[in-house]
């Protein structure tokens, strides 16, 4: 049986919900970090002696991407958790991600440098109305964006990132209907590039859902040589004005490969560093949100910090624990993505 048609015969499983622990990091009982400047050199020598990777999103602060042992999208970064041979995997990124890594690597320490660093989507998928509205819509394939909680993946059929939806979502069978969470603006644009009708859960990241349509038609004008890329979680009237879609690392990959010689991007700005440094000679233009801030920064992402990720390799805190029963729900999902986007 294929991996898409054993979806049609999962059974739906019963719904505890275990919310992630939140805390700031370092407790005022931490050891003292170095100095700034000396940062980076110890982070490297307790990486050594930790046989510790680090892996890191491309919406973390310059310093950290720098340091990284691997910089990725959240497909990239799953993929790397679920190959690593490390010891301790220090996850520079959001909750969701660490605790993906975690899912698939029950027996390895992995360590969030601020266990406040959330995201907004999924907070806006509480695990029991997700439940209730999963009841509601019992015939449906149930399809979960990465951005959601153990809770919420161990009651999905096929988990997806941006850079895998649609291919995933093309796979599933004709005659069953699909309920897609938590991202609404990715869920219609993955029905209109996949052709297939999805019942939406109505979440939105609080980064892509505040571009201003002014700021992008100014930019527009300022920079008529440039394209236009954003990220699919961008709202529907910001997504008719780009020339290209994609997940961060799809859009990383746009900006080496096109002609164009400038370009305006629809997405955390985090991902700006490497545009840069792969294509020095081209220019790149951030969108700020209509609220003016001239950033748009994921205010989740950024709590992470150099000094955070020295503390969590010299303490190993804090760590993501999950509950076993939990964790084999919540990695089934993930394995049939994998699965089905090798
Ligand atoms: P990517 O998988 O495209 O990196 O997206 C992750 C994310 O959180 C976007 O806001
Ligand atoms: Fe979540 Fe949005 Fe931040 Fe991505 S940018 S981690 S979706 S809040």
């Amino acid at each position: 049986m294929s991996v898409a048609s054993s979806i049609q015969s999962t059974v739906q499983s019963t719904v505890t919900d275990f919310p992630a622990a939140r805390s700031s990091h370092p407790p005022a009982t931490a050891p003292p970090a170095p100095p700034p400047a000396q940062l980076p050199e110890a982070i490297d020598a307790l990486r050594r002696e930790r046989n510790a990777v680090i892996l890191a999103h491309y919406y973390q602060d310059d310093a950290i991407q720098d340091i990284a042992d691997v910089i990725g999208d959240s497909l990239e970064l799953a993929r790397r958790a679920a190959s690593t041979e490390a010891d301790v995997i220090v996850f520079c990124g959001v909750h969701f991600m660490a605790e993906t890594a975690k899912i698939l690597n029950p027996g390895r320490i992995v360590v969030l440098p601020d266990l406040a660093a959330g995201c907004s989507l999924a907070d806006a998928c509480p695990a029991d109305e997700f439940a209730a509205f999963r009841a509601r819509h019992s015939d449906h394939i149930v399809v979960s964006y990465i951005n959601c909680s153990a809770a919420v993946k161990a009651q999905s059929d096929l988990i997806c990132t941006s850079s895998n939806a649609v291919q995933l979502v093309q796979q599933l069978p004709k005659d069953r209907p699909i309920l897609f969470a938590p991202d609404a603006n990715l869920g219609r644009w993955v029905a209109r590039q996949s052709g297939r009708e999805l019942t939406l859960w109505p979440g939105s990241c609080i980064v892509h859902e505040t571009f201003s349509e002014q700021a992008l038609l100014e930019l527009r004008l300022e920079h008529p040589e440039a394209e236009v890329i954003a990220h699919p979680e961008c709202q529907q009237q910001l997504l008719d004005l780009a020339d290209f879609i994609g997940s961060t690392s799809k859009l990383l990959q746009r900006a080496q490969t096109s002609e164009a010689p400038a370009f305006i991007v629809l997405t955390e700005p985090g991902i700006l560093h490497q545009m840069q440094r792969r294509v020095p000679e081209k220019a790149f233009y951030p969108v700020p949100g209509s609220d003016g801030c001239s950033c748009n920064a994921c205010p989740y992402m950024r709590l992470n910090t150099l000094e955070k990720l020295w503390h969590c390799l010299a303490t190993l805190e804090p760590r993501i624990e999950l509950d076993e029963e939990l964790r084999l729900r919540a990695l089934a999902p993930i394995e049939r993505m994998l699965a089905m986007s090798a």
